[in-house]
């Protein structure tokens, strides 16, 4: 009903706009600005996490979006090798697993199957198992040696959001907190990172309130077949979630792409006002990559590519070859896919319901995949 929508058209536009709150309760009361994390609810003794030689990371859809996100942030972060796995190729591939392997399943549903499959290989193995999900008391969880919940509250939409920002909120916690066990000496780059993810509601908050030119945007490629995203670093499954996202409820033609690959095969899609999503790294901090994306997007863009460009606020390096320039607030790169995100997420709901699609509910999906 409209009462359960909170006034909104679709449970997404209400879960969209729900971000920032389920991000500051994700973070609420885990994490101080000294950067003291209490994760006490982490039931895996600190002995053990310190043993851990190995991350591995599985999850299907959106979540394992989260969970690729993740691997950056705990190798740059603890420097404890991490690998991410669609939780549905994990087990056949005989995966190496030990008792110092920690393995980390992400879930929204907590009942994935694939997930779940995945997760009870791990632990036949010996290996440790961390769920994040959004929902107490589901299989997953209890399957699992221990749980941090996210706390963005019951998703409805089929198509995750508020969900995904909340999981990379705790792969945030989790990786500062495998460094607190393990000793690590904060430097001034993750004391940055903590301070900012403290900022991070408000300024999901400040990405919302400027939707307004995207969902033209979104209506105005309402009869495109394809859309192609693009993307590096963090910046790659960011792109990747786009595309899932428009696949889902647009029904439309859209993949990502690492940006690096472009050369590699790519860009023969490029022709004629196609329309290319691209998100770009910060021009600060690891400026090598903004400048090689920058000269991506000159690329596309001679051969007549549309380039719908997602920046840092102020990026001017970028800007001249933007035909639509989505213009984000400034973050450490490792963070920047939660207010990247964001963009995203509207333009596909809005150009979903241009070509008239049922939004919470697309063809074909649902929102709990309980088969392998
Ligand atoms: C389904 C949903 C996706 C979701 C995926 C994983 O495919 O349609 O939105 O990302 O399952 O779900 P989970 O509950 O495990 O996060």
């Amino acid at each position: 009903s409209a009462a359960e929508k909170g006034g909104y058209d679709y449970f997404m536009l209400k879960e969209i706009a729900e971000q920032p709150k389920a991000v500051a309760d994700t973070l609420l009361g885990r994490i101080d600005l000294a950067g003291n994390l209490c994760l006490d609810e982490v039931r895996i003794p600190a002995s053990v996490l310190r043993e851990v030689s190995k991350v591995v990371i599985v999850a299907c859809g959106t979540a394992y979006h989260a969970g690729m996100i993740a691997k950056y942030a705990i190798e740059h972060w603890t420097r404890i090798p991490c690998e991410t796995e669609l939780a549905s190729e994990f087990r056949y591939r005989d995966p190496i697993l030990d008792q110092r392997t920690l393995v980390i399943a992400i879930s929204q549903s907590g009942e994935t199957m694939d997930t779940l499959m995945a997760l009870r290989h791990a632990r036949e193995q010996g290996a440790k198992v961390l769920a994040i999900c959004n929902t107490n008391g589901s299989t997953i969880p209890r399957e699992s040696d221990a749980v941090l919940y996210t706390h963005a509250g019951p998703e409805v939409a089929v198509a995750s959001t508020k969900a995904f920002l909340t999981q990379l909120v705790a792969c945030y916690l989790v990786a500062l907190y495998l460094g607190q066990v393990r000793g690590t000496k904060w430097g001034d780059e993750i004391l940055s990172v903590i301070r900012e993810l403290s900022e991070i509601a408000t300024q999901v908050d400040e990405v919302l309130e400027t939707m307004e030119p995207v969902r033209e945007l979104a209506r105005s490629l309402a009869s495109k077949n394809t859309v192609l995203f693009l993307g590096r670093h963090v910046g790659f499954p960011v792109a990747l979630e786009g595309a899932l996202k428009l696949k889902e409820l647009a029904y439309m033609h859209a993949e990502g792409f690492a940006a690096g690959e472009l050369k590699h095969g790519p860009i023969a899609l490029i022709e004629q006002d196609v329309p290319v999503v691209v998100v770009v790294p910060s021009p600060r901090g690891r400026s090598v990559l903004h400048d090689k994306i920058v000269s991506n997007i000159q690329e596309i863009r001679a051969r007549g590519a549309r380039t719908i460009v997602i920046a840092e606020r102020g990026d001017e390096a970028v800007a001249p070859y933007a035909d639509h320039l989505i213009e984000i607030p400034v973050t450490p790169t490792l963070l920047q896919p939660l207010v990247a995100t964001v963009p995203l997420q509207v333009f596909a709901c809005e150009l979903a319901t241009a070509r008239g699609n049922e939004v919470d509910q697309p063809r074909n999906l649902a929102k709990s995949v309980t088969v392998e």
